[in-house]
């Protein structure tokens, strides 16, 4: 008898350790592999999972701050053929903005100013030197635009010349730049520099969230969210200071601390190489992260999103010009829109079959919603004091950087003109009467009346958001 049971128990061993050091080796392999090109055209991989599954601090969790993924595969349905599109950039990974980079540092400094750490984890810190610019693009930004270019030609070189605007701030220009290189290269097809639309005091845009001075800004609710969990992760960073209470952090400083996770580990890789994860993400668990990317959310819900009553009606001019090139009629806009501009056909043509802007998260936001997709649907969630897993609003999915909404017109069998939206990739269930279809499809005709909150041109919202306030 144990003779015989021997080589299974030898067997059971050997699949047992064979198992652990698979399992080890593909732990490391998820490491690393985070930003590998497994999608084309996208640094980041769609199987990468998310840190509440595998307790790392994944760049999915970063909220605006991660770089785009594809949500899903892109195909086309059986029968169709894409015979227009409509792409919605936002710029590539960027520094931190200027105001962003000095609250970083003046948490990182409470960070150093900490005599000793216990966790050796934290040995990095006493001798950390900032280094980071601000506000303009990486590398990393730069070849995530330009791998844009490339997949837009690969999918779209059929639609001829693209017509390109940018928003004229440096990063959004330079993602268009490097998107139009990558387009130029793999499609053969020169293009002339793109339109930058001013983003100054007094002009009209509809690619810049600078229209509505009058808009709240999110403030009152990430506050709310960041005062009910920033004090227990402070608490526990404490724990970790020697001598104990020699940390300064309030709860302010924490979103922006955990923000520089991002930014660092970003920063890090240089045009055509990966990004090295940042010391600074150790200093975080999963679910940290997770309550981070909460915070990210609510500020995005709340700045322009569907928590502002005066967020959806600043994306009614890129709506109402959206409509004028699907349809090619005039633009109809009382709003955002610059009249001199698209009035023009060189800066507003309507018989191209490609065309794409360049532009921001706070801005791609309100365009979302006046679209009037992308609703959270999950009762009670975007509560500023309660977590809520099941939230439907992720702006990770939605704007990250070099987040892509695409709406392609196509024709199917033949005939009919039919449009879908895919933001990240992923088909997005356009607004009624729209038909609910898992392929997306729903008629021209039948989306340009899903519009009608961006054709209304919702004038007593927009009037309050330029109104100048009476002076008290
Ligand atoms: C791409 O962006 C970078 C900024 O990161 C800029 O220096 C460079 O000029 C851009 N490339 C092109 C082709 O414009
Ligand atoms: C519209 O754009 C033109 C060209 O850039 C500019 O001269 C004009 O001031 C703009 N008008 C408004 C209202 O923004
Ligand atoms: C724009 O304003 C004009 C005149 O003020 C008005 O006739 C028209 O209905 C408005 N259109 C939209 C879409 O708001």
């Amino acid at each position: 008898m144990r003779t015989r049971l021997w080589p299974w128990v030898t067997f059971g061993v050997a699949v047992a350790l064979g198992f652990a050091i698979l399992q080890l080796f593909s732990s490391s392999l998820g490491r690393t592999s985070i930003f590998v090109r497994a999608d084309y055209a996208y640094l980041v991989s769609r199987r990468a999972k998310p840190s509440m599954t595998t307790g790392l601090p994944f760049p999915k969790n970063w909220g605006a701050y991660s770089p785009a993924y594809p949500r899903a595969e892109y195909s086309v349905p059986r029968g169709c053929k894409v015979s227009m599109a409509n792409i919605l950039e936002r710029h590539g990974a960027r520094f931190p903005t200027s105001g962003a980079s000095k609250r970083i540092k003046a948490a990182i400094s409470k960070m150093q100013a900490v005599p000793e750490w216990k966790d050796p984890a934290l040995n990095f810190i006493k001798s950390f030197v900032y280094d980071l610019g601000s506000d303009t693009l990486l590398p990393f930004g730069a070849r995530q635009s330009y791998d844009g270019g490339v997949q837009a030609a690969q999918r779209y070189k059929h639609l001829g010349t693209p017509f390109a605007r940018a928003s004229g701030s440096e990063r959004v220009v330079h993602s268009a730049l490097n998107w139009t290189a990558g387009y130029v290269k793999a499609s053969g097809i020169p293009l002339p520099p793109p339109l930058e639309v001013s983003e100054d005091d007094g002009f009209n845009t509809t690619l810049d969230d600078s229209m509505c001075p009058n808009a709240e800004s999110s403030d009152a609710q990430t506050t709310v969210w960041q005062d009910t969990f920033a004090p227990r992760v402070i608490a526990r960073l404490q724990s970790l200071a020697e001598p104990p209470n020699s940390l300064a952090l309030t709860n302010v400083d924490l979103p922006n601390l955990m923000s520089f996770c991002a930014f660092h580990t970003l920063a890090s890789a240089s045009f055509g190489s990966e990004p090295t994860t940042s010391p600074w993400c150790a200093l975080w668990t999963a679910a940290d992260t997770a309550k981070f990317e909460y915070w990210m959310d609510l500020d995005k819900y709340y700045g322009t999103g569907y928590g502002n009553e005066l967020g959806p009606v600043q994306g009614i001019g890129y709506v109402n010009e959206l409509l004028a090139r699907l349809t090619r009629t005039p633009v109809v806009d009382n709003t955002s829109t610059n009249r001199t501009l698209d009035s023009d056909p060189e800066t507003f043509p309507l018989d191209r079959e490609l065309y794409v802007d360049f532009s921001h998260d706070n801005q791609m936001i309100p365009i979302l919603a006046a679209l009037g997709v992308l609703h959270q649907d999950q009762p009670h969630a975007m509560d500023p004091s309660r977590f809520d897993l099941h939230r439907t609003w992720v702006a990770s999915q939605m704007v990250p950087f070099a987040g892509r909404v695409v709406v392609e017109k196509l024709s199917c069998n033949g005939h009919q003109e039919v449009v879908r939206l895919l933001v990240n990739e992923k088909i997005t269930q356009l607004p009624e009467p729209c038909p609910r279809a898992s392929n997306g499809l729903c008629s021209l005709k039948t989306f340009v009346r899903s519009q009608s909150f961006a054709r209304g041109g919702s004038p007593n919202e927009w009037a309050r958001c330029v109104a100048t306030p009476s002076a008290r």
